[in-house]
């Protein structure tokens, strides 16, 4: 089914157990794809970042569209103890996995390793439980991407992890943040 971002939002608030219950999230998700033309409004890129474009947001989730410029990647992060779900909309994604070895729940030093790297394309979905690490690279190199996230609950404190320089710092989101992380 082919649907608008509110239509999706209202499906999710209607989850009478969201946090609870991920697979209904999973369900839902996996059978409702989105209308592109309802993803203009959120579309919104900055050289080399990646930006977050709030659709809808509760004290139980929040609906983005993340905007890719090309080749952008995310830092290694957490989600600060929140559920996450990461959908392509337009493009293609790579995301690798880490395990922490030592440290990492707290700002200060980490040592990490690497556990898994996966390719996401359309009609792939990524779904985190609480206590995942990740990160996300968008593989095209000559054109944009999109994604669509939830968020369960929404996220504010996190963590990022510098896995060159064995440490972790803590971050905050606003809802229209830009990222400024460079390619
Ligand atoms: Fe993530």
């Amino acid at each position: 089914m082919t649907e608008s971002l509110s239509d999706l939002a209202e499906r999710l608030r209607r989850i009478p157990n969201l946090l609870a219950d991920e697979g209904k999230v999973d369900a839902l998700l996996r059978t409702h794809t989105i209308d592109q033309t309802a993803l203009a409004p959120y579309v919104r890129y900055e050289d080399g970042r990646y930006t977050r474009n709030c659709v809808y947001r509760n004290g139980i989730f929040e609906l983005l569209v993340l905007c890719w410029a090309p080749g952008a990647r995310s830092p290694i992060h957490d989600h600060g103890g929140n559920r996450c779900w990461l959908v392509p909309q337009t493009g293609s994604f790579s995301i690798d996995d880490y395990t922490r070895i030592e440290g990492g729940r707290r700002p200060g030093p980490v040592r990490l390793e690497q556990c898994a790297s996966a390719p996401l394309e359309l009609g792939d979905i990524d779904a985190r439980g609480i206590d995942e690490l990740h990160d996300i690279h968008a593989v095209y190199v000559d054109r944009p991407s999109i994604s669509l996230h939830v968020y369960a609950a929404p996220i504010g404190r996190y963590l990022v992890y510098d896995w060159q320089h064995g440490s972790c710092d803590a971050r905050s989101f606003a809802a229209q943040d830009v990222l400024d992380y460079v390619i």
